[in-house]
This record gives C-alpha cells, sequence and structure tokens, in this order.
C-alpha cells in the first residue's frame, strides 16, 4: 500500500487516498486493486496531451484532406463480374470457418433513455425482437447457409456485462450454440476533472469509465477472445454496433473485397442521407485513410459539393468494419504509441464525493473521460479498403427516442426493406410515399438474410399466406 500510495503522491494524485483510514478492510482492498489498474504514466500523458493542452481538440488540417476512395455499388451486385468474383471468395473463406462475427455493445445507450443494455431494447415491428435476438438470428441463418459454426464475440462493459450475459441466458442464446457465443468486458479508464486529478467517486472508489469502443482491440487480446479465435482458424472478425439491426453480419461481398484487397482492415461506406448527417466522414490525409467524426468537421465540409453537385465528402462511415485477427492482435498487444490507438477526450457529468465526503451528482460537466475509437485503426491498417453499402439494406441504427434515427425510423426501415424483397418476389405490398408499407410485416433472419435468399424462400412457400397486417414469416 505504501508504494502505492507514494507512486500516486508522486504523479500528483495522492487525494484518491484523503479516505483511506476511514475504510473498512474489504473496502480499502476493493480500492487499492482499483488503483492498481491505474497506468499512471499514461493518465499523465492523457493529461498533458488532452486535458491541459490548448487546442487539445484541433489538430486536424481540413484544407488537406480529401475525399477517401471507395468500390462503388455497381447496377447490379448479382451480376456485376467484380462483385461475384468478390462474393466467391467470400463465401469460400466463410464456409472454411474463417469469419467471426463481432459486435460492440459496451455503450450506455444514454441518448435512448432505456435503462438496461442497449442489445435488449425491442426493435422489430410484429415480434418486437430485441437487437440481440436479431443479431444472433442473422448469425444463425448465416451459420446454417454456410454449414459452418460461427463464433459472436460480444463486447460489453463493467456497467452491463452480467445483464446482456443473463439476456442471453434466459434465451437460450436464440438459438445459437452457447459456446460460439464469447463475451468480454472492455477496459476500463480513470475520468479526470478539469484540472486533470482522478475523480473519487466515493469515498472508497476512484470514477472509472469505459474506454470506448476502440478499447475492443486491447479487449480482444487481454480478455483471450483472440487466442480463442486463433484456436478456432478465425482469420477475420466481422465488426458492428449494437445500435443498426439492419446490417448484413456475414456479407461475402465484404469479406471477399476484404481478402481481395490484403488488408488488414476493411469499411463500409454509406453514401450520407443529407450533408450535416451525424455519422464519420471517410476522407485521406497525408496519404492514409482516417474517418473525421461529423462534430469534428466543419459544417462547410460537410456540405460541400463537387462540379457536379454532388457532396464532396459522402463517404457516411456506418461503423462497419472487417479486421483480421492478426491486425487486433497486433495493435491490441503493442506497447508502441505509434501501434496504439489514441485516445479522445469527452466532457461528462460524473458523480463525485465533495471536500466534506458528500457524494454529489453534478449538473454539468465537470469531468473528462477518456475514449479510444475503433476507425483510429484504420490509418495504421495496410491496404485498407471501403467498399459502398445500400442503405435500404444495410443501416438505420436506434440512437434517439425520437426523431432521426429512432425506433420508429428503424422499424419503417426494416418494413420497407421486406417491402422491397416481396416486390422482387412479385408480391405488391402498399406503401407511402417513403415506400414503408401500411401495415406490419416482418420477415425473420432464420426465413431470408437477403432479397435473393427471400424470393427463393417465398416461391417454395405452398401454400402461400396472405400479405396482411402482422404477417410474419419465420
Ligand atoms: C458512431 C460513430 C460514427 C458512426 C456512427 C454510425 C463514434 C465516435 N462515432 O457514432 O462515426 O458514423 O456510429 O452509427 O463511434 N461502445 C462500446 N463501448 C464504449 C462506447 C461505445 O462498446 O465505451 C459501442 C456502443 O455500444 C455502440 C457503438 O460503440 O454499439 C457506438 O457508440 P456510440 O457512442 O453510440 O456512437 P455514435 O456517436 O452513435
Amino acid at each position: 500500500m505504501n508504494t502505492l500510495k507514494e507512486k500516486f503522491d508522486k504523479a500528483g494524485q495522492g487525494h484518491v487516498f484523503k479516505y483511506f483510514d476511514t475504510l473498512d478492510n474489504p473496502q480499502q482492498d476493493a480500492l487499492l486493486g482499483q488503483l492498481e489498474s491505474v497506468d499512471l504514466d499514461e493518465l499523465n500523458h492523457l493529461n498533458e496531451t488532452l486535458v491541459f493542452a490548448k487546442n487539445a481538440d484541433a489538430g486536424i488540417d481540413f484544407a488537406k484532406l480529401t475525399p477517401a476512395p471507395y468500390i462503388p455499388l455497381p447496377a447490379d451486385k448479382t451480376t456485376d463480374a467484380k462483385w461475384q468474383e468478390a462474393k466467391k471468395v467470400g463465401e469460400a473463406a466463410i464456409k472454411a470457418g474463417k469469419v467471426a462475427a463481432f459486435v460492440v455493445a459496451g455503450g450506455q445507450g444514454t441518448r435512448l433513455g432505456f435503462n438496461a443494455p442497449k442489445g435488449l431494447y425491442k426493435v422489430t415491428p410484429v415480434k418486437q425482437k430485441s437487437l440481440f435476438q436479431v443479431f444472433a438470428e442473422k448469425i444463425l441463418s448465416a451459420s446454417r447457409k454456410y454449414g459452418v459454426r460461427i463464433p459472436w464475440i460480444v463486447m460489453t462493459s463493467h456497467i452491463n456485462n452480467d445483464a446482456t450475459v443473463a439476456f442471453f441466458e434466459e434465451n437460450n442464446f436464440f438459438g445459437l450454440d452457447k459456446n460460439d457465443v464469447i463475451f468480454f468486458k472492455q477496459g476500463l479508464m480513470p475520468a479526470v476533472d478539469l484540472n486533470g486529478k482522478i475523480i473519487l467517486e466515493s469515498k472508497g472508489k476512484i470514477a472509472m469509465t469505459p474506454d470506448g469502443h476502440g478499447g475492443c482491440l486491447r479487449g480482444m487480446v487481454r480478455s483471450g477472445a483472440v487466442a480463442e479465435l486463433k484456436k478456432r482458424g478465425i482469420e477475420c472478425v466481422s465488426y458492428f454496433q449494437v445500435d443498426n439491426p439492419l446490417v448484413d453480419i456475414i456479407d461475402p461481398y465484404f469479406v471477399g473485397f476484404h481478402l481481395m484487397g490484403k488488408s488488414d482492415m476493411s469499411s463500409k461506406m454509406i453514401a450520407k442521407a443529407y450533408p450535416l448527417e451525424k455519422v464519420g466522414h471517410f476522407c485521406m490525409l497525408d496519404g492514409k485513410l482516417t474517418v473525421v467524426e461529423y462534430s469534428d468537421l466543419p459544417a462547410e465540409y460537410q456540405e460541400q459539393t463537387d462540379e457536379n453537385g454532388k457532396l464532396k465528402f459522402i463517404a457516411g462511415s456506418v461503423a462497419i468494419h472487417i479486421l483480421d485477427v492478426a491486425f487486433i492482435e497486433r495493435l491490441g498487444s503493442s506497447t508502441n504509441a505509434a501501434d496504439r490507438l489514441p485516445f479522445h477526450r469527452a466532457n461528462k457529468k460524473i458523480p463525485f464525493v465533495d471536500e466534506n465526503g458528500n457524494q454529489q451528482k453534478p449538473e454539468k460537466p465537470n469531468g473528462v473521460k477518456f475514449e479510444m475509437f475503433v476507425f483510429d485503426a484504420l490509418p495504421m491498417a495496410k491496404n485498407p479498403v471501403i467498399i459502398e453499402g445500400f442503405r435500404g439494406d444495410e443501416f438505420s441504427p436506434v440512437k434517439n427516442a425520437e426523431g432521426l434515427d429512432s425506433p420508429l425510423t428503424c422499424k419503417n426501415h426494416q418494413k420497407a426493406q421486406w417491402a422491397r424483397w416481396f416486390a422482387a418476389a412479385g408480391v405488391n405490398v402498399d406503401t407511402d410515399k417513403n415506400a414503408v408499407p401500411s401495415i406490419d410485416i416482418e420477415v425473420s433472419p432464420l426465413f431470408a438474410s437477403n432479397q435473393t435468399d427471400f424470393v427463393e424462400a417465398w416461391n417454395k412457400l405452398d401454400p402461400k399466406p396472405a400479405v396482411k397486417n402482422g404477417l410474419y414469416l419465420a
């Protein structure tokens, strides 16, 4: 304890021991355990670069940004020669058991106002399936289609891990083999006040917050997930966020382009729906592929158009990537700063204990949380490939309780997707001017998870059900 105290004193963080002598033994042990996990050199560096530095958030020379190149969607990917070649390569890798699914689900979902892990949120129009169930069924469907076990890594955080695991158990892993679902908790970082001092959340506890979705790289290494994937012969993981039920998790085209490009990390882009859409922007900066967040890119750049009136920075990042396991291992275990993801700062309201020992809940941001972003791995990746995706089949996140990217818009986009599939099978479903059916319909991923498979499965149905409100195909 004394050496630890000396280390914290020396680092200017000795105040974390202020109430130590008033704690009972288990409380003291718990605090010491927390303090042992803090990398004081790293924290000192983050304070210098992100908390004290003037213009800590600047640093990008926007005038140097150019749009990132990408492989555009062809008129019809089911006939285009290059996309068909990619599909073949992707399918072969999936069938050979080289691809795993990976969801990052450690976030708190504060914007949605849902007081449970976000993956438990019910999103589908008829069956009210949760996000986790939709993903599980997509993975199960791919596993059956390709005749292979597809492991699914689920990153949680210390805040939501137990509730997440319990939900999977209560639901029998939604039909998946429980041995193929691998949970791990992302890492934690100490939160500091605006003077760089570690915040005491209570007398015996420092404030620790999840290290951002980029924490998945080191989390996968530290938790043993990487070792497990290697043992199973997995070569790449399909990374997605917990908020997007439209994601095409096991997409042979995407896997194929990634492999053909000999890429460490590949990404999907979707053309922005409107200039100020709140997505990251794929850009080139000094010859490196980079994602610049909407919150960092000045509006004039987000709105810039080319000579044809098309948005210049049109490539929106929908946080769908493929990462090689070897690349995750390299970055996630690196001790070399050039190979590690940088941290970003976020100002947050962090509960704290005041000088009189009373707990306080601040009304405005009083502290800084440090987070890593997975897309910061792109500039470090060899041959990053970006392919275009079709929004209607790939992206409709649930982020806000109302308005854009809400449960309602997401339900409508799911229904619109299924109406298009019905149309391709020659069945008309009445829709409004936004192509959203007026009735509630739902197609389980176990019935079909893309249009081609849907048409085939629908044609096989005999007799066919009436297409009316409440129709559920499974
Ligand atoms: C994110 C991306 C943005 C992208 C958009 C697409 C960032 C900073 N921005 O925005 O570029 O266009 O999605 O929808 O990521 N998570 C963790 N642990 C954490 C923090 C987050 O697992 O510590 C997970 C969340 O559970 C979620 C995902 O990361 O699955 C995204 O988190 P969120 O903070 O909601 O990102 P957005 O701001 O929506």
